[in-house]
């Protein structure tokens, strides 16, 4: 609209036209103006209603309600967080778009330190109008024409330029260097771009121009680029404010309340793109002839009607056509009109904020209607400026109410009574008008009085706030690729898992032939599973995992279950093992008096779950002790008769130890009682073992050739022997240096829950130390071992979680976390939790797949039991399991049975068994 009047007359040179009529009288005159002038009053319920109803169509359109279309778009920008303070680097800034007929073009540099600015460089190039209204492609072209302009005058180097593209039209963000134009506004109407990635448009020019290679990084709107641009005060600011040719806002919204961000985590900026808000029913009230009238004549009928009462390229527009009206009324400028002054676009935003100007106000007001073929009397020149103030407040109001919409909808997603917010303002009408800014101030007060809001001035009409998201993009990009490359071992294919499987059959018939493999495949004399005849009262106990428990197990039709919980202390587990198996008959001895069974001698099955060397049911020689047990005086030693022995040592105390299983086992027969298909155990929890019912004839030194026994495979120790080396990683290598059997259990120590938490502890330092996380600054609390817990990784992952709530875990630890760091630290659990589990599969196809091939069976249906807190509290441990599962053992249909009573249960059955097959061979 610079200038383009229909009339096409150069300014000035135009004939003045004056009517004909006589000139109203004096009354008349300010009847007029009052008519006239009052048409741009907006009273303050006005202002309100429309507050309201820009906040209903915000919240509309943030729940993604589709119809009625929302007034207002409410565009994510994928801009995460504000700025660190710690950006740095060297940054090409191209500004198209804020600043109407002109592109800007800038070098900023960030040095990181806050404070310490370095001023841009920049370059401005006026638009011509035929590109501005041609194609697309000249446009881009013209951009990235003066983009190597500007460059070649500056003493930089042609390689690795980094980019922000700051292009200030309504877009749909896919990523924040991915962009597509929705519709133009503001005077621009370029064919074939609307609907095209304008980031991928740029890119193409810039290759064509071939002069410079630049990485376009991010696509920023002016909006987003005056909020990051505003020096971090007391508080960052999350609203920024544009009113420049066009206006529009944006602010920091809770991702969780943007329905088309399947992102339930942090904050994302959203693009409110206001300057399309018409809601007729609060718009229309305040809507004028001139406004109807400009909106007409404009390049966009229809369309941003809200930005055409306060931007900056509308508002010269609305004087004009009042001054017009005016001077056709009589009122001013004795009636006569000039050809300028008929021609659109005469006036310009300058002219206006000039003519307001409280000291030279009146001169420039002469100035300028005299430019326009005009001679302006005293009064007129009053007048006029009366007209600019009226047009002006009515701008600065509406942008206040719209304002205030913003921050009620700020508040109500912070669910604050009060809020303190900053608010960054740009654009020439906040610049360089004279009253706007007052006059926006103080209306917000009094639309939002609950909300103190700071107004922060952009220093560079956000040049430095898109150097800022282009260097966070930079950042996050790099940060992305170190993630990725520290996280890359963790995510395995099917053919490293398909390997593990090869391997692991390979380890399990080197076991069973009784050669050397880091798989032990030790028998456990279990040779089947119950057949529901069992019957009797036993006593079991359930060592190895998170808790000591002593069981009363009643098995009638049904079982029955009483059970105690004692703690291990780490003293004793760690102390001489006459003390842990006295401590053990003490808690035996305690539950039967709790229970009134003192003095009776009741079958016990001993749930013991560390890699025994079973001699017999009743026998089990301890190979060495795992999962942070390690008393003296134990390994290689029969356990039963430990037991035995502390037994004895506690006078007055019967008991008959009838079997000793290993969790896996007893999770089987506990899971078979209900499921005779089930012939697998399975146990993924502090540590993780595997056993199933294996064919005799496979099994050296037992003798038999037919039926079968269940195996314990202590898959643990699986890879001990360097097989798994190549899926190892540093930090798999630095949680067993700091284990207390450092080389042992290679194969639990990547899955199990003793160990997950450490893996990922490691892994953040890690991160930590090439800055990626924390700010790169090292945590004390991290450095301390097991403080993240393997819970921790169950909780973060869970889905229903916000990610305040993650935050909230990591804050509980000491860890000063931003949004994107929380993200991370998500990835990073899901990364290891998901190689835990996949390597889990990969050892349950394998069972499996030696089940059916032992059974020559085209196809086997089977079932395993499970039990674990990982495998059972983890939200997506098991699922990953049967996925992998179903991948690599795609002829077996495997049903997973979670364990409700515990192993405990299952070495009570297994007992029960003995005593019946007993019962035979006395009978
Ligand atoms: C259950 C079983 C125990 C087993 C444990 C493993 O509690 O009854 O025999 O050792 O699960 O899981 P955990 O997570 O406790 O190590
Ligand atoms: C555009 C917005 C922009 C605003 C201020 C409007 O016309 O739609 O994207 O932020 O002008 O430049
Ligand atoms: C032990 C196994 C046990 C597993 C699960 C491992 O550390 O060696 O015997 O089954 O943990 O508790």
């Amino acid at each position: 609209m610079d200038s383009i009047g229909s009339s096409g007359l150069r300014q000035g040179e135009e004939a003045l036209s004056c009517s004909e009529e006589g000139l109203p009288g004096p009354s008349e005159s300010s009847e007029l103006v009052q008519e006239c002038l009052q048409q741009f009053k907006v009273t303050r319920a006005q202002l309100q209603q429309i507050q309201a109803s820009l906040l209903g169509s915000m919240e509309q359109a943030l729940r993604g309600q589709a119809s009625p279309a929302p007034a207002v778009r409410m565009l994510p920008t994928y801009v995460g967080s504000t700025p660190h303070g710690t950006e740095q680097g060297d940054f090409v800034v191209l500004e198209l778009g804020a600043t109407g007929a002109s592109l800007r073009v800038l070098w900023v540099t960030l040095t990181g330190i806050e404070g310490h600015r370095v001023e841009p460089r920049s370059q401005e190039f006026v638009i011509p109008q035929e590109v501005m209204l041609g194609a697309g492609q000249q446009l881009f072209d013209f951009a990235a024409h003066c983009l190597s302009e500007f460059l070649d005058a500056q003493p930089v180097n042609k390689q690795g330029l980094q980019l922000g593209f700051s292009f200030s039209f309504p877009c749909h963000q896919t990523g924040l260097d991915r962009s597509t134009l929705i519709s133009w506004t503001k005077g621009f109407r370029c064919s074939g771009v609307e609907g095209q990635d304008v980031v991928q448009l740029l890119r193409d020019a810039i290759r064509r121009q071939g002069a410079y290679s630049i990485d376009v990084v991010a696509v920023v709107n002016d909006t987003v680029g005056t909020m990051m641009g505003c020096e971090p005060g007391v508080r960052p600011c999350e609203v920024g404010l544009v009113v420049d040719t066009g206006t529009n806002a944006c602010y920091m919204e809770e991702a969780r309340h943007v329905a088309v961000l399947d992102e339930d985590r942090g904050r994302v900026c959203i693009s409110v793109e206001w300057g399309s808000f018409s809601d007729d029913g609060a718009l229309g009230p305040v809507l004028t002839t001139f406004d109807h009238t400009l909106d007409h004549e404009s390049l966009n009928p229809g369309a941003q009607r809200f930005e055409k009462m306060i931007g900056g390229l509308y508002l010269g527009e609305l004087v004009r056509l009042v001054l017009a009206h005016l001077a056709r009324c009589g009122v001013l400028f004795g009636g006569c009109t000039s050809p300028a002054l008929l021609s659109q676009g005469s006036i310009l935003l300058e002219h206006v904020a000039e003519m307001e100007d409280p000291s030279t106000g009146a001169a420039r007001v002469h100035a300028i209607l005299q430019d326009l073929g005009l001679s302006p009397g005293a009064s007129d020149v009053e007048l006029v400026q009366h007209v600019c103030a009226a047009v002006c407040t009515r701008a600065a109001q509406l942008c206040a109410a719209a304002l205030a919409a913003v921050l009620s909808c700020l508040q109500h997603s912070r669910e604050q009574q009060t809020l303190q917010v900053a608010v960054a303002t740009g654009g020439r009408v906040c610049e360089r008008h004279p009253r706007f800014c007052s006059v926006l101030q103080g209306t917000v007060m009094l639309l939002a009085p609950e909300c103190d809001v700071s107004f922060i001035p952009s220093v560079d009409g956000g040049g430095r706030g898109v150097a800022m998201v282009t260097a966070v993009a930079a950042r996050l990009a790099a940060h992305r690729r170190l993630l990725e490359q520290t996280l890359a071992p963790f995510r395995l294919n099917h053919d490293q898992l398909a390997a593990v499987q090869a391997q692991m059959r390979k380890a399990m018939a080197k076991g069973l032939r009784g050669e050397a493999s880091s798989l032990r495949m030790l028998p456990t004399f279990v040779r089947a599973t119950p057949d529901g005849s069992e019957r009797g009262d036993f006593l079991a106990l359930d060592l190895g995992g998170t808790n000591f428990r002593v069981l009363l197990v009643r098995v009638t039709t049904g079982v029955q279950i009483t059970s105690e919980i004692y703690s291990i202390p780490e003293t004793v587990a760690q102390g001489s093992g006459q003390q842990l198996f006295d401590h053990i008959v003490d808690c035996i001895v305690d539950f039967q008096q709790k229970q009134g069974l003192s003095g009776q001698s009741l079958p016990l099955g001993f749930t013991f779950s560390f890699p025994c060397r079973q001699l017999g049911l009743d026998q089990g020689i301890l190979l060495n002790w795992t999962k942070g047990f390690k008393a003296s005086d134990c390994e290689g030693q029969d356990v039963v008769s430990l037991l035995r022995e502390a037994i004895t040592r506690r006078q007055a105390v019967e008991l008959n130890v009838v079997a000793i299983v290993n969790d896996t086992v007893g999770t089987m027969m506990s899971c078979g009682y209900e499921d005779p298909r089930c012939e697998i155990g399975l146990i993924v929890g502090t540590g993780t073992n595997a056993c199933y019912m294996e064919e005799l004839r496979n099994m050296a030194g037992v003798p038999g050739d037919s039926g079968r026994m269940c195996i314990n495979m202590e898959w643990g120790a699986f890879g001990d022997d360097g097989s798994l080396a190549m899926l190892s990683t540093r930090f798999d290598a630095s949680v067993d240096q700091a284990s207390i059997n450092p080389g042992k259990q290679r194969f639990e120590k990547m899955i199990s829950g003793m160990y997950l938490g450490e893996i990922v502890r490691h892994i953040l330092l890690h991160l930590t130390s090439l800055g990626v996380l924390f700010r790169g600054q090292q945590i004390q609390r991290l450095q301390t071992r097991d403080i993240f817990k393997t819970k921790f990784l169950s909780e973060i992952e869970s889905d229903s979680l916000a990610l305040r709530q993650v935050r909230a875990i990591l804050e509980d630890l000491g860890l000063p976390l931003t949004s994107d760091d929380a993200l991370m630290v998500l990835e990073v659990c899901q990364a290891v939790s998901q190689r835990a589990a996949q390597l889990c599969g990969a050892g349950v196809a394998a069972v499996v797949e030696k089940i059916r091939e032992n059974r020559g069976l085209e196809e086997l249906a089977v079932s395993v039991g499970v039990d674990g807190t990982l495998y059972k509290l983890h939200p997506h441990f098991s699922s990953l399991v049967a996925a992998t599962v179903r991948e690599l053992a795609p002829r077996c249909v495997v049903t997973f049975l979670q364990s409700e009573d515990g192993s405990g249960k299952g070495a009570a059955l297994v007992t029960a068994v003995a005593c019946r097959l007993a019962q035979l061979t006395r009978v």
